[in-house]
Protein backbone atom coordinates (compact mmCIF):
# COMPACT_ATOMS: atom_id res chain seq x y z
CA UNK A 1 0.00 0.00 0.00
CA UNK A 2 2.65 2.25 1.38
CA UNK A 3 4.38 2.00 -2.66
CA UNK A 4 1.25 1.57 -4.64
CA UNK A 5 0.24 5.07 -3.09
CA UNK A 6 3.79 6.51 -4.23
CA UNK A 7 3.36 5.61 -7.88
CA UNK A 8 4.58 2.06 -8.03
CA UNK A 9 2.80 -0.52 -9.93
CA UNK A 10 2.44 -3.93 -7.76
CA UNK A 11 3.77 -6.75 -9.77
CA UNK A 12 3.17 -10.24 -8.77
CA UNK A 13 6.25 -12.74 -7.44
CA UNK A 14 7.82 -14.07 -10.68
CA UNK A 15 8.65 -17.68 -10.48
CA UNK A 16 11.67 -19.34 -9.20
CA UNK A 17 13.16 -20.26 -12.38
CA UNK A 18 14.28 -17.15 -14.46
CA UNK A 19 12.84 -16.35 -18.11
CA UNK A 20 14.94 -16.46 -20.78
CA UNK A 21 18.38 -15.83 -18.54
CA UNK A 22 20.90 -18.36 -18.81
CA UNK A 23 23.08 -17.00 -17.08
CA UNK A 24 20.76 -17.57 -13.56
CA UNK A 25 19.69 -20.66 -12.31
CA UNK A 26 17.03 -19.82 -10.05
CA UNK A 27 15.48 -16.40 -8.90
CA UNK A 28 17.84 -14.74 -6.52
CA UNK A 29 16.54 -11.40 -5.12
CA UNK A 30 13.36 -9.30 -6.28
CA UNK A 31 14.99 -7.76 -9.50
CA UNK A 32 15.47 -10.45 -11.36
CA UNK A 33 12.36 -10.42 -13.44
CA UNK A 34 13.32 -6.69 -14.17
CA UNK A 35 16.72 -7.18 -15.37
CA UNK A 36 15.99 -5.83 -18.87
CA UNK A 37 14.27 -3.04 -17.72
CA UNK A 38 17.57 -2.12 -15.70
CA UNK A 39 19.87 -3.00 -18.67
CA UNK A 40 17.78 -0.85 -20.76
CA UNK A 41 16.62 -3.06 -23.12
CA UNK A 42 13.28 -3.74 -22.46
CA UNK A 43 10.94 -0.67 -21.13
CA UNK A 44 7.50 -0.68 -19.55
CA UNK A 45 4.68 1.64 -19.27
CA UNK A 46 5.42 2.17 -15.62
CA UNK A 47 8.90 2.94 -14.32
CA UNK A 48 8.19 2.18 -11.00
CA UNK A 49 6.98 -1.08 -9.24
CA UNK A 50 6.58 -2.99 -5.75
CA UNK A 51 6.61 -6.69 -5.37
CA UNK A 52 6.91 -9.62 -2.96
CA UNK A 53 8.88 -11.86 -4.84
CA UNK A 54 9.18 -16.16 -3.94
CA UNK A 55 13.62 -16.46 -3.82
CA UNK A 56 15.38 -19.39 -3.65
CA UNK A 57 19.42 -19.00 -3.25
CA UNK A 58 22.07 -21.88 -2.15
CA UNK A 59 25.04 -19.82 -1.41
CA UNK A 60 24.34 -20.53 2.27
CA UNK A 61 23.25 -24.35 1.49
CA UNK A 62 25.97 -25.66 3.91
CA UNK A 63 24.62 -23.06 7.43
CA UNK A 64 21.17 -23.53 6.78
CA UNK A 65 19.67 -25.80 10.01
CA UNK A 66 22.89 -25.03 11.52
CA UNK A 67 21.83 -21.46 12.59
CA UNK A 68 18.35 -20.14 13.00
CA UNK A 69 18.74 -17.30 10.44
CA UNK A 70 19.59 -18.96 7.19
CA UNK A 71 17.93 -20.28 4.57
CA UNK A 72 17.53 -21.39 0.92
CA UNK A 73 13.90 -19.81 0.34
CA UNK A 74 12.46 -16.70 1.50
CA UNK A 75 10.28 -13.91 0.31
CA UNK A 76 11.63 -10.68 -0.68
CA UNK A 77 9.66 -7.52 -0.19
CA UNK A 78 11.27 -4.50 -2.89
CA UNK A 79 10.65 -1.54 -4.68
CA UNK A 80 11.86 -0.66 -8.17
CA UNK A 81 12.56 2.47 -10.18
CA UNK A 82 13.31 2.24 -13.98
CA UNK A 83 15.56 5.63 -14.87
CA UNK A 84 12.90 7.27 -12.39
CA UNK A 85 13.61 8.47 -8.89
CA UNK A 86 17.30 7.46 -7.21
CA UNK A 87 19.52 7.86 -3.81
CA UNK A 88 17.46 10.75 -2.62
CA UNK A 89 13.71 8.82 -3.04
CA UNK A 90 14.82 5.77 -2.17
CA UNK A 91 16.74 6.66 0.69
CA UNK A 92 13.45 8.74 1.66
CA UNK A 93 11.02 6.17 1.36
CA UNK A 94 12.89 3.47 3.23
CA UNK A 95 13.43 5.52 6.06
CA UNK A 96 9.87 6.76 6.32
CA UNK A 97 8.46 3.30 5.28
CA UNK A 98 11.14 1.94 8.59
CA UNK A 99 10.65 4.61 11.13
CA UNK A 100 6.81 5.86 10.32
CA UNK A 101 5.03 2.14 8.40
CA UNK A 102 6.95 -0.33 10.42
CA UNK A 103 7.36 1.72 13.58
CA UNK A 104 11.17 0.89 14.22
CA UNK A 105 12.08 4.07 16.81
CA UNK A 106 14.64 6.18 15.08
CA UNK A 107 17.59 5.65 17.16
CA UNK A 108 17.51 2.35 16.99
CA UNK A 109 17.92 2.21 13.04
CA UNK A 110 21.63 2.32 11.91
CA UNK A 111 23.06 2.37 7.84
CA UNK A 112 26.21 1.32 6.50
CA UNK A 113 26.73 3.23 2.77
CA UNK A 114 29.37 2.00 0.54
CA UNK A 115 32.48 3.43 1.17
CA UNK A 116 33.50 5.86 -1.11
CA UNK A 117 29.18 7.08 -1.68
CA UNK A 118 29.53 10.61 -0.70
CA UNK A 119 26.18 10.86 -2.18
CA UNK A 120 24.49 8.75 0.24
CA UNK A 121 26.50 9.65 2.69
CA UNK A 122 25.00 13.63 2.16
CA UNK A 123 21.37 12.15 2.26
CA UNK A 124 21.79 10.31 5.30
CA UNK A 125 23.38 12.69 7.59
CA UNK A 126 21.99 16.23 5.55
CA UNK A 127 19.05 15.59 4.64
CA UNK A 128 17.27 12.68 7.00
CA UNK A 129 19.53 13.69 10.08
CA UNK A 130 21.18 10.39 10.97
CA UNK A 131 24.32 10.95 13.31
CA UNK A 132 26.93 10.19 11.71
CA UNK A 133 28.45 7.51 14.27
CA UNK A 134 25.05 5.42 12.82
CA UNK A 135 26.52 5.75 9.29
CA UNK A 136 29.10 2.91 8.58
CA UNK A 137 31.12 2.80 5.73
CA UNK A 138 31.50 -0.70 4.52
CA UNK A 139 33.51 -2.18 1.35
CA UNK A 140 32.75 -3.66 -1.79
CA UNK A 141 31.68 -7.45 -0.48
CA UNK A 142 28.93 -5.73 2.22
CA UNK A 143 27.68 -3.21 0.33
CA UNK A 144 27.95 -3.11 -3.38
CA UNK A 145 25.22 -5.60 -4.59
CA UNK A 146 25.15 -7.92 -7.87
CA UNK A 147 24.74 -8.55 -11.01
CA UNK A 148 22.53 -11.40 -10.02
CA UNK A 149 23.94 -13.96 -12.43
CA UNK A 150 26.88 -13.60 -14.79
CA UNK A 151 25.83 -10.12 -16.36
CA UNK A 152 23.08 -7.37 -15.53
CA UNK A 153 23.17 -3.95 -13.40
CA UNK A 154 24.96 -3.34 -10.44
CA UNK A 155 26.13 -0.70 -8.20
CA UNK A 156 26.89 0.40 -4.55
CA UNK A 157 24.28 -0.07 -1.52
CA UNK A 158 23.57 1.30 1.32
CA UNK A 159 21.38 -1.08 4.32
CA UNK A 160 19.19 -0.13 6.92
CA UNK A 161 20.11 -2.23 10.56
CA UNK A 162 17.95 -2.02 13.44
CA UNK A 163 19.82 -2.40 17.07
CA UNK A 164 18.47 -4.50 18.75
CA UNK A 165 20.56 -3.76 22.25
CA UNK A 166 23.50 -4.52 23.85
CA UNK A 167 22.14 -7.75 24.85
CA UNK A 168 22.12 -9.18 21.45
CA UNK A 169 25.76 -7.90 20.94
CA UNK A 170 29.18 -9.63 21.36
CA UNK A 171 30.16 -6.30 23.45
CA UNK A 172 32.88 -5.11 21.74
CA UNK A 173 33.64 -1.68 21.78
CA UNK A 174 33.79 -1.44 17.83
CA UNK A 175 30.48 -3.60 17.40
CA UNK A 176 28.65 -2.19 14.52
CA UNK A 177 26.85 -3.14 11.47
CA UNK A 178 28.96 -5.44 9.58
CA UNK A 179 29.91 -7.12 12.78
CA UNK A 180 29.41 -10.45 13.03
CA UNK A 181 27.23 -11.00 15.99
CA UNK A 182 23.50 -10.95 16.43
CA UNK A 183 23.34 -6.86 17.32
CA UNK A 184 22.56 -5.29 14.47
CA UNK A 185 20.04 -6.93 12.11
CA UNK A 186 19.92 -6.18 8.44
CA UNK A 187 16.79 -5.46 7.47
CA UNK A 188 16.76 -4.13 4.04
CA UNK A 189 19.12 -3.31 1.40
CA UNK A 190 18.96 -0.35 -1.22
CA UNK A 191 21.11 -1.08 -4.59
CA UNK A 192 21.86 2.15 -6.20
CA UNK A 193 22.16 0.29 -10.06
CA UNK A 194 24.59 2.17 -11.77
CA UNK A 195 26.45 -0.02 -13.80
CA UNK A 196 26.09 -2.63 -16.25
CA UNK A 197 28.42 -5.43 -15.64
CA UNK A 198 29.26 -7.78 -18.57
CA UNK A 199 30.41 -11.62 -18.84
CA UNK A 200 34.13 -10.70 -18.32
CA UNK A 201 33.64 -8.22 -14.86
CA UNK A 202 33.82 -5.15 -17.13
CA UNK A 203 31.60 -2.70 -15.91
CA UNK A 204 29.85 0.61 -17.58
CA UNK A 205 27.47 3.16 -16.50
CA UNK A 206 24.14 2.52 -17.16
CA UNK A 207 22.65 4.62 -19.67
CA UNK A 208 19.56 5.34 -16.87
CA UNK A 209 20.50 4.76 -13.20
CA UNK A 210 17.95 2.46 -10.97
CA UNK A 211 16.69 1.52 -7.91
CA UNK A 212 16.45 -1.92 -6.65
CA UNK A 213 15.63 -2.98 -2.97
CA UNK A 214 15.45 -6.07 -1.00
CA UNK A 215 14.07 -6.80 2.71
CA UNK A 216 13.60 -9.96 3.72
CA UNK A 217 10.09 -10.80 4.46
CA UNK A 218 10.75 -13.54 7.22
CA UNK A 219 13.58 -11.23 9.16
CA UNK A 220 11.08 -8.57 9.63
CA UNK A 221 8.24 -10.98 10.86
CA UNK A 222 10.68 -11.88 13.41
CA UNK A 223 11.27 -8.72 14.34
CA UNK A 224 7.39 -7.86 14.59
CA UNK A 225 6.66 -10.94 16.07
CA UNK A 226 9.35 -10.94 18.75
CA UNK A 227 11.03 -14.13 17.64
CA UNK A 228 14.70 -15.13 17.84
CA UNK A 229 14.57 -16.80 14.64
CA UNK A 230 13.25 -17.69 11.42
CA UNK A 231 11.97 -20.82 12.28
CA UNK A 232 9.72 -19.46 15.16
CA UNK A 233 8.30 -17.37 12.44
CA UNK A 234 4.07 -18.67 12.85
CA UNK A 235 3.95 -19.65 9.01
CA UNK A 236 7.18 -21.18 9.05
CA UNK A 237 6.96 -22.99 12.71
CA UNK A 238 3.68 -24.69 11.45
CA UNK A 239 5.82 -26.75 8.88
CA UNK A 240 8.17 -27.40 11.92
CA UNK A 241 5.44 -28.09 13.97
CA UNK A 242 4.11 -30.82 11.63
CA UNK A 243 7.27 -32.33 11.22
CA UNK A 244 7.91 -32.66 14.84
CA UNK A 245 4.26 -34.43 15.00
CA UNK A 246 5.43 -36.64 12.38
CA UNK A 247 8.41 -37.71 13.85
CA UNK A 248 7.18 -38.11 17.46
CA UNK A 249 10.08 -35.48 18.90
CA UNK A 250 9.57 -32.20 20.32
CA UNK A 251 11.48 -29.00 18.76
CA UNK A 252 14.48 -27.61 21.07
CA UNK A 253 14.45 -30.72 23.36
CA UNK A 254 18.67 -31.46 21.89
CA UNK A 255 20.77 -29.46 19.64
CA UNK A 256 21.71 -32.07 17.17
CA UNK A 257 17.78 -33.40 16.20
CA UNK A 258 16.82 -29.54 15.72
CA UNK A 259 19.33 -29.07 13.28
CA UNK A 260 17.56 -31.75 11.31
CA UNK A 261 14.20 -30.14 12.12
CA UNK A 262 15.42 -26.66 10.50
CA UNK A 263 16.55 -28.70 7.48
CA UNK A 264 13.74 -30.31 6.41
CA UNK A 265 11.68 -27.13 7.59
CA UNK A 266 13.72 -24.98 5.18
CA UNK A 267 13.94 -27.53 2.28
CA UNK A 268 10.34 -28.49 1.94
CA UNK A 269 9.56 -25.22 1.65
CA UNK A 270 12.16 -24.60 -0.75
CA UNK A 271 10.91 -27.95 -2.91
CA UNK A 272 7.63 -27.41 -2.79
CA UNK A 273 8.04 -24.29 -4.22
CA UNK A 274 10.42 -25.49 -6.69
CA UNK A 275 8.36 -28.26 -7.83
CA UNK A 276 5.00 -25.98 -8.41
CA UNK A 277 7.50 -23.33 -10.50
CA UNK A 278 8.32 -26.64 -12.84
CA UNK A 279 11.28 -28.22 -11.04
CA UNK A 280 11.81 -31.72 -11.76
CA UNK A 281 14.15 -33.88 -9.78
CA UNK A 282 17.26 -34.72 -12.00
CA UNK A 283 21.12 -35.04 -11.97
CA UNK A 284 21.94 -31.87 -13.50
CA UNK A 285 20.94 -28.03 -13.36
CA UNK A 286 18.08 -27.20 -11.24
CA UNK A 287 16.66 -30.67 -11.37
CA UNK A 288 19.51 -31.82 -9.84
CA UNK A 289 19.67 -28.89 -6.93
CA UNK A 290 16.00 -29.63 -6.50
CA UNK A 291 17.39 -33.76 -5.74
CA UNK A 292 19.77 -32.46 -3.83
CA UNK A 293 17.12 -30.63 -1.26
CA UNK A 294 14.90 -33.61 -1.31
CA UNK A 295 17.67 -36.23 -0.65
CA UNK A 296 18.84 -33.88 2.25
CA UNK A 297 15.42 -33.44 3.77
CA UNK A 298 15.06 -37.26 3.64
CA UNK A 299 18.39 -37.92 4.96
CA UNK A 300 17.74 -35.77 8.20
CA UNK A 301 14.26 -37.35 8.77
CA UNK A 302 15.92 -40.75 8.64
CA UNK A 303 18.50 -39.14 11.46
CA UNK A 304 14.78 -38.10 13.46
CA UNK A 305 13.88 -41.74 12.73
CA UNK A 306 11.49 -41.74 9.87
CA UNK A 307 12.11 -44.43 7.46
CA UNK A 308 9.26 -44.08 5.06
CA UNK A 309 8.34 -40.80 3.00
CA UNK A 310 6.68 -38.35 4.87
CA UNK A 311 8.22 -35.18 3.31
CA UNK A 312 5.00 -35.37 0.44
CA UNK A 313 2.92 -35.37 3.72
CA UNK A 314 4.95 -31.57 5.23
CA UNK A 315 3.85 -30.06 1.52
CA UNK A 316 0.28 -30.36 2.62
CA UNK A 317 1.14 -27.71 5.13
CA UNK A 318 3.38 -25.58 2.94
CA UNK A 319 0.44 -25.46 1.16
CA UNK A 320 -1.67 -24.82 3.82
CA UNK A 321 0.44 -21.53 4.86
CA UNK A 322 1.07 -20.02 1.78
CA UNK A 323 -1.73 -21.25 -0.99
CA UNK A 324 -3.69 -18.25 -0.74
CA UNK A 325 -0.93 -16.12 -1.84
CA UNK A 326 0.30 -18.24 -4.60
CA UNK A 327 -2.58 -20.43 -5.74
CA UNK A 328 -0.65 -22.32 -8.12
CA UNK A 329 0.21 -24.16 -5.24
CA UNK A 330 -2.97 -25.55 -4.73
CA UNK A 331 -3.83 -26.29 -7.84
CA UNK A 332 -0.31 -28.01 -8.28
CA UNK A 333 -0.61 -30.07 -4.95
CA UNK A 334 -0.90 -33.81 -6.46
CA UNK A 335 2.13 -33.32 -8.54
CA UNK A 336 4.18 -31.57 -5.86
CA UNK A 337 3.02 -34.75 -3.62
CA UNK A 338 3.56 -36.91 -6.19
CA UNK A 339 7.29 -35.92 -7.42
CA UNK A 340 7.92 -36.03 -3.71
CA UNK A 341 6.77 -38.91 -2.64
CA UNK A 342 8.52 -40.72 -5.46
CA UNK A 343 11.67 -38.58 -4.72
CA UNK A 344 11.89 -40.11 -1.02
CA UNK A 345 11.06 -43.56 -2.31
CA UNK A 346 14.22 -43.26 -4.85
CA UNK A 347 16.39 -42.30 -2.26
CA UNK A 348 15.04 -44.73 0.19
CA UNK A 349 16.28 -48.09 -2.68
CA UNK A 350 18.70 -45.89 -2.86
CA UNK A 351 19.98 -45.95 1.12
CA UNK A 352 19.80 -50.00 0.81
CA UNK A 353 21.38 -50.32 -2.37
CA UNK A 354 24.74 -47.98 -1.15
CA UNK A 355 24.64 -49.66 2.88
CA UNK A 356 25.09 -53.10 1.28
CA UNK A 357 28.24 -51.84 -0.80
CA UNK A 358 29.29 -49.96 1.61
CA UNK A 359 29.50 -53.06 3.92
CA UNK A 360 31.60 -55.12 1.33
CA UNK A 361 33.99 -52.30 1.21
CA UNK A 362 34.36 -51.60 4.97
CA UNK A 363 35.02 -55.24 5.10
CA UNK A 364 37.35 -55.39 2.10
CA UNK A 365 39.31 -52.30 3.40
CA UNK A 366 38.94 -53.11 7.06
CA UNK A 367 42.76 -54.12 7.74
CA UNK A 368 43.58 -50.39 6.63
CA UNK A 369 41.32 -48.59 8.81
CA UNK A 370 40.31 -46.86 6.19
CA UNK A 371 38.10 -46.44 2.92
CA UNK A 372 40.16 -44.95 0.10
CA UNK A 373 38.65 -41.48 -0.77
CA UNK A 374 37.93 -42.44 -4.44
CA UNK A 375 35.32 -45.63 -3.42
CA UNK A 376 33.98 -42.95 -0.99
CA UNK A 377 33.05 -40.67 -3.97
CA UNK A 378 31.81 -43.38 -6.35
CA UNK A 379 29.27 -44.05 -3.87
CA UNK A 380 28.02 -40.25 -3.31
CA UNK A 381 28.90 -39.76 -7.41
CA UNK A 382 27.57 -42.56 -8.61
CA UNK A 383 25.42 -44.63 -6.27
CA UNK A 384 24.22 -41.19 -4.69
CA UNK A 385 24.92 -42.36 -1.35
CA UNK A 386 25.18 -39.18 1.07
CA UNK A 387 28.62 -38.69 1.91
CA UNK A 388 27.73 -37.79 5.71
CA UNK A 389 26.02 -40.99 6.07
CA UNK A 390 29.33 -42.99 4.67
CA UNK A 391 31.14 -40.65 7.10
CA UNK A 392 28.55 -41.56 10.04
CA UNK A 393 28.52 -45.24 9.44
CA UNK A 394 32.68 -45.47 8.94
N1 LIG B 1 18.74 -7.05 -4.97
C1 LIG B 1 18.97 -6.61 -3.66
C2 LIG B 1 19.20 -7.70 -2.68
O1 LIG B 1 19.07 -8.86 -3.03
O2 LIG B 1 19.54 -7.45 -1.57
Amino acid sequence: EYFKERGHRIIPSSSLIPKDDPTLLFTTAGMVQFKPMFAGTVRLDYTRAATVQKCFRTSDLERVGKTKRHCTFFEMLGNFSFGDYFKKEAIEYAWEYSTKVVGFPVEDVWVSIFENDDEAFDIWKGHIGVPERKIVRLGREDNFWGPAGDSGACGPCSELYLDRGPAFGCGSPDCRPGCDCERFLEFWNLVFNQFYQDETGKQTPLPRTGIDTGMGLERLACIFQGVNSLFEVDTVRKILDHICRIAGIQYKDNEKKDISIRVITDHIRATTFLICDGVLPSNEGRGYVLRRLLRRAARHGKLLGCNRPFLYEVADTVIANYGEAYPNLVEKRDLIKRVIRLEEERFIETIDAGLEILGNLINKHRAEGALPGEDVFRLYDTFGFPLDLTREIL
